[in-house]
């Protein structure tokens, strides 16, 4: 099926999934999450400031990576307004999507300043770095696209999930909870439309999805130290290949789209299918390493 086609198809389950976005969603404010009270004034100028709250360094780097990660929305924005376009319900979606994303990076840096959980000055710059260079993935199809967006907001919830539990700070565990809330809600759009477009192509979606599970990576290009953060995020449970597999790639592949039982694919989706089950067979395994190592390291610890 020819992508366009496919946009185009799609175009209905877009406007209905909207909708039903609109009418569930409850409006939130930043300010009313942000503990404001524990702000102090700064000197211009001053750096190396020590950051007041004592946290892990798995817990810091989460922070740190998922708030660089939103404020990278314009480049995320551009990549799904060139995939989809600008107009309809597509391009309503993106608009309303990308608002309610530019809220995550509010309340998240309001928090992080006030609470000088991290440096300041340090986030700033890295702020400054990330967003000059501009890198984001970039499917190259929009069934590309679709498989990325439904995997990525659910790790991304995950991950603010997992980070918020990580918390000792109640306003804290708040505010992951409620931006990893909007984070299913957008793995619940994208969802609903990669369902749908496994219905009008599933040949066209297997071979896309394929190549997504082949390539996953959670955001974080171009982020100072982006590896450094990536280990010790992982270490600390947020995120890592155990995860990976059980919260993504089983309850959505291989659960919810049916990977092993689609039926009727072309010889060249039929491979992507093996290609990929494979893979998360694999994926599964190093996880199980993962948990296993984790737990022998808490036993002895
Ligand atoms: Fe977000
Ligand atoms: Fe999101």
């Amino acid at each position: 099926m020819h992508a366009d086609a496919l946009i185009a198809e799609l175009e209905p389950t877009v406007e209905r999934a909207l909708e039903h976005h609109l009418a569930s969603t409850k409006e939130w404010f930043p300010h009313e999450l942000v503990p404001w009270s524990r702000a102090r004034d700064d000197v211009a100028g001053e750096t190396g400031q020590a950051p007041d709250t004592a946290l892990a360094d798995g817990v810091r780097s989460a922070l740190f990576v998922n708030l660089l990660t939103e404020d990278n929305l314009p480049y995320y924005t551009s990549v799904i307004t060139s995939l989809y376009g600008n107009d309809g319900a597509w391009g309503a979606w993106v608009r309303r999507w990308t608002a309610e994303e530019g809220r995550h990076s509010i309340v998240l840096r309001d928090y992080l300043t006030v609470t000088r959980a991290l440096d300041p000055i340090a986030l700033e710059r890295a702020r400054m770095a990330q967003v000059a260079c501009g890198q984001v993935p970039r499917p190259h199809d929009p069934r590309n696209g679709l498989v990325y967006v439904a995997l990525q907001e659910l790790a991304t919830r995950v991950a603010h999930h997992n980070t918020g539990k990580q918390l000792d700070d109640p306003a804290g565990r708040e505010i992951m909870k409620r931006v990893a809330a909007d984070e299913n809600r957008h793995y619940l759009f994208y969802r609903e439309l990669a369902d749908a477009a496994f219905r009008l192509d599933p040949s066209g979606m297997v071979v896309a999805l394929e190549h997504e599970v082949r390539t996953f990576e959670m955001p974080g290009t171009g982020i100072v130290d982006f590896s450094h953060h990536a280990k010790a995020i992982a270490r600390a449970g947020i995120y890592d290949f155990h995860i990976h597999y059980e919260q993504i790639l089983l309850p959505v592949v291989i659960r919810h789209w049916k990977l092993e039982a689609l039926t009727g694919l072309t010889p060249d989706a039929e491979r992507a299918r093996d290609a990929t089950l494979e893979r998360i067979a694999r994926i599964a395994q190093a996880g199980r390493r993962t948990a296993e190592r984790r737990q022998t390291a808490a036993l002895s610890a």
